[in-house]
């Protein structure tokens, strides 16, 4: 039983500090494991969510990912922002920054913008982690090409077979060894029925399709993994998921889990 659900990367001094969710080994999956280097200029929407405070300054406080997806406004996971990852409650002032515009986390590229405010959706379920998405609003606005569309309901990016690109700076192995430098893997979307099967409720964890997609490839090998949290999964150019969790990093069958996109949509217009 390996699940990772609403476990953010636990690096450094914090490790210690984040419960785990399950009695899982504390062993991190990878992020973006089977991936490949890219520079963010090829994705200037994926941005890292940093907190030196909490994650120790060797990767620049990388702890999760997020995604611009208007000039102050970036979508993460909502379980990089509780209370258990961020040692205070999502709002409290702290030392959480986006970083933008960086390929290599040991590099001083882009720039780092401070979070004014955080919003959680009020729809996210810890147990299930339906609904794992959360909206950072940034004190400086990003230029207009950092941004990416969201896909709405019923978009054809959506559908089963679609291919996808997951980013992060996660763990690129799934042995805890976390990239200093932006990678990406390509996916395909799956059919929610594959998902079902996947999850269905047991000590891996249950799939929801309302609020949640699934995205690997048949053999495996390719997924998002720990650290890659609340990153952009993209397809025809289009924002379709939020890395949120998945069972292991990359095993066959095990397809990684994203909040779905066209929810945050519908969410966010029925005002927040
Ligand atoms: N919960 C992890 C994080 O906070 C993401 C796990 C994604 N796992 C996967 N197999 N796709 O970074």
């Amino acid at each position: 039983m390996r699940r990772h659900l609403a476990r953010a990367l636990a690096v450094g001094a914090a490790a210690a500090l984040i419960p785990l969710s399950s009695p899982a080994h504390a062993t991190a999956g990878s992020v973006v494991v089977g991936g490949f280097p890219v520079d963010i200029s090829q994705s200037p929407w994926t941005v890292a969510l940093s907190s030196r405070d909490r994650f120790g300054g060797t990767r620049a406080g990388q702890f999760c990912g997020g995604v611009a997806v208007d000039r102050t406004t970036v979508l993460t996971a909502a379980h990089c922002v509780s209370a258990a990852v961020l040692g205070a409650p999502p709002g409290q002032p702290g030392d959480l920054k986006v970083i933008t515009g960086r390929t290599d986390l040991l590099s001083a590229q882009g720039q780092e913008i401070p979070v004014t405010a955080t919003w959680v959706n009020p729809g996210y379920n810890t147990q299930t982690n339906a609904g794992d998405f959360a909206v950072l609003t940034l004190a400086s606005p990003l230029p207009a090409s950092s941004v990416i569309r969201m896909a709405a309901a019923g978009d054809a990016a959506y559908a089963p077979g679609t291919a996808a690109t997951v980013y992060g700076w996660g763990d690129a192995t799934g042995d805890a060894d976390y990239a200093h430098s932006l990678r990406a893997a390509r996916l395909q979307v799956l059919p929610d029925a594959e998902c079902e099967r996947a999850y269905p409720g047991d000590e891996n964890g249950k799939y929801a399709a309302a609020s949640m997609l699934c995205a690997g490839v048949p053999q495996g090998g390719r997924d998002a993994c720990q650290g890659d949290s609340g990153g952009p999964l993209v397809a025809q150019g289009r924002l379709i998921g939020l890395v949120s969790w998945g069972s292991g990093c990359g095993e066959p069958g095990n397809p990684g889990v994203y909040a779905r996109v066209s929810e945050v949509v519908r969410t966010l217009a029925g005002g927040r």
